[in-house]
């Protein structure tokens, strides 16, 4: 199948009919287009940020909270391997499996969502249930896959916990802060170009705020010691609810699109 097919069919099953090519620019660059946008009261102040590679710096103080220097992980399989068997925090008491990511170790873009459902608990991958079904759409309609190999098309799938939060639970902060050295390794490994944050929770936790989706949505923020730009959306599992919004989704998608397009200065 063609490329430009599988691109409608996605857009269609997006609920989007038309691709409007005269608003890219695979030239434009987007850089410190929040500054011309307004920064939301209770929000972290976006930021000015580059596309480019960043250089590795010193890792994440939060770091620290795995066990010891000795145990900390030095690479993928060894962070795997922590993650598996981490109990430090309570979700460990209630997951079938630990959900550590997914895609390319190599991507341009993370996608974080929240955390796993029961679909993601039972097969120990995220978004594999309705929501992440929708989401695997959406990435396509931009050229993107978890499961395709050539680095620049693809994506890094992950959540703020690996863990299951029981009943489908927001993940409480103490449960965030305990996941997120593991996180904090993956963004500092992976070094995407850009981060796309599903929905409030995966927002808000990742930037420590409490405002509102609303609010959060728009700017482009950046993330730990590698400056990591970063943009919020919906989280695929809204607009299963709320249909009408996935047009502004799109416009987002549209916007990961356009900086990932963007030439490295
Ligand atoms: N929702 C999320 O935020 N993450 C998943 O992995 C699945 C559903």
């Amino acid at each position: 199948m063609n490329r430009s097919l599988v691109r409608r069919r996605a857009l269609a099953a997006l609920g989007i009919e038309t691709w409007q090519r005269r608003g890219i620019s695979s030239r434009a660059v987007q850089t410190g287009i929040a500054l011309r946008e307004a920064t939301p009261a209770n929000a972290p102040a976006p930021v000015a940020a580059t596309l480019a590679p960043q250089a590795v710096s010193a890792p994440p103080a939060q770091a620290a909270l795995i066990p010891s220097a000795r145990e900390r992980p030095q690479d993928w399989d060894g962070l795997a391997a922590a993650v598996a068997g981490c109990t430090l925090c309570k979700l460990c008491k209630t997951r079938s499996h630990t959900v550590f990511g997914v895609g390319a170790r190599d991507a341009p873009l993370m996608v974080i969502g929240e955390g796993p459902g029961a679909d993601e608990d039972a097969q120990g991958e995220p978004f594999v249930g309705r929501a992440g079904k929708l989401l695997d759409e959406m990435l396509r309609a931009i050229g993107r896959s978890r499961r395709e190999s050539s680095p620049d098309r693809s994506v890094y799938i992950a959540n703020v916990v690996k863990c299951r939060p029981p009943g489908n639970r927001e993940p409480q902060p103490d449960e965030v802060e305990a996941c997120r050295p593991y996180l904090d390794l993956q963004i500092r490994w992976l070094r995407p170009r850009l981060i796309l944050a599903l929905g409030r929770v995966a927002a808000q936790r990742l930037l420590s705020t409490d405002a509102p989706l609303s609010k959060l949505r728009g700017p482009l923020y950046e993330y730990g010691p590698d400056h990591t730009p970063v943009l919020v959306s919906y989280h695929p599992a809204y607009l299963l609810r709320s249909p009408s919004e996935k047009a502004k989704s799109w416009q987002d998608l549209k916007r990961v699109h356009r900086l990932l397009s963007s030439p490295s200065p």
